[in-house]
């Protein structure tokens, strides 16, 4: 098959490859869309042997092995992790999963490929202390592919969502999803602003950058609030003002998605793929690449593309 492939040097070139088979529990998947997030250039550091990039797809499943139903033969899903400590990712003609990480998908290629890491992250930050239905939300960076999610699932989830941005081309994407108020971060009232929208405070807070961000986000929690930090590069330090956030009993949590525990990861690609069935979730602008210009894909996603790169796959 032809894949996508970096060795220890990390870089990409597509190559003549075997195809995989899918072992006991696993499926192969013919892939049509693969999605590109910034994890997926990142890992390009991680010194790997031979790896196939890129977590998420969407495609069709066209053998399984062993334990698995063959009646799955033919069905359109959508992929997660696929490239999480295995060397199979999405940027090739066909990856091989555990079947769970198959995901049954009734819409658009498309938007499968664009659900695993944004839609799951969001949906941990969201959703790990428990329910938002009536409660308020802040999402800095609602153009952002989690961001996006993040006020798609908050909104599906019964929550009111406020999204900071930085410009009015991103605020504009941000009020597509849903969000009920949008503030760019940059006016110098911005938290005046996000008072104005939740008189209250909010209550979660889904956070893309804590460093830059706490001070701010310090400005409009309500008591109790929980702030999730997922985002960091490796240098990044915030400075935490303890006692402001011990009076009002603030958490701060961080989430990386490959150590959720494994329970909420089900969990939210349950919820995931319901609100994918009522319409609830839809893709950012899409920048499509052909295979042969993976790298390509990866540069943009890395220079901080608007939107959604995906791959297609022939
Ligand atoms: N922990 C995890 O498991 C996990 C999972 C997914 C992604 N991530 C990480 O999360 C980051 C975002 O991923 P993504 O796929 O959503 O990237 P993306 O599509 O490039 O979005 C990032 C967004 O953050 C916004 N932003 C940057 N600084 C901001 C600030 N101070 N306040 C508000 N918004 C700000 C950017 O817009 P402006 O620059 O215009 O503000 C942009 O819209 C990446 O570093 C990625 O590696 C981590």
């Amino acid at each position: 098959m032809r894949a996508a492939v970096y060795r220890a040097d990390g870089v990409l070139s597509v190559e003549e490859v075997e195809t995989p088979s899918p072992g006991p529990g696993e499926v192969r998947v013919k892939v049509t869309v693969s999605g590109v997030n910034p994890t997926d250039w990142k890992s390009r550091g991680s010194g790997a042997e031979f790896q196939v990039p890129n977590q998420d797809g969407a495609g069709v499943i066209e053998s399984v092995g062993e334990g698995v139903d063959p009646g799955r033969v033919g069905e359109r899903v959508w992929l997660y992790l696929a490239a999480y400590q295995r060397p199979w990712g999405t940027a090739a003609e066909y990856t091989v999963v555990p079947a769970e990480q198959a995901v049954p998908l009734t819409a658009p290629d498309d938007l499968g490929a664009s659900l695993g890491v944004p839609a799951l992250t969001a949906h941990f930050c969201l959703l790990a202390d428990g329910p938002v239905e009536g409660r308020t939300v802040l999402v800095p960076g609602g153009a952002g592919a989690v961001g996006h999610a993040a006020i798609e699932l908050g909104k599906w989830a019964g929550a009111r969502v406020i999204s900071t941005v930085s410009s009015e081309e991103k605020a504009e994407l941000a009020r597509s999803a849903g969000a009920d108020a949008v503030v760019n971060y940059h006016d110098d009232d911005a938290a005046e602003q996000i008072r104005a929208a939740a008189p209250d405070g909010v209550d979660r807070v889904v956070e893309v950058a804590l460093d830059a961000n706490l001070a701010l986000d310090l400005d409009v929690v309500a008591p109790h609030a929980v702030i999730t930090s997922y985002a960091a590069s490796p240098d990044t330090e915030a400075v935490v003002p303890v006692r402001r956030l011990m009076g009002p009993g603030i958490v701060l949590r961080f989430m990386l998605l490959y150590t959720i525990p494994r329970d909420a990861l089900r969990a939210a690609v349950q919820d995931v793929g319901r609100a994918v069935d009522v319409d609830a979730l839809t893709t950012l602008p899409v920048h499509r690449f052909p295979l042969d210009r993976v790298a390509d894909a990866h540069d943009a996603v890395e220079g901080g593309a608007v939107g959604k790169v995906v791959i297609d796959i022939p």
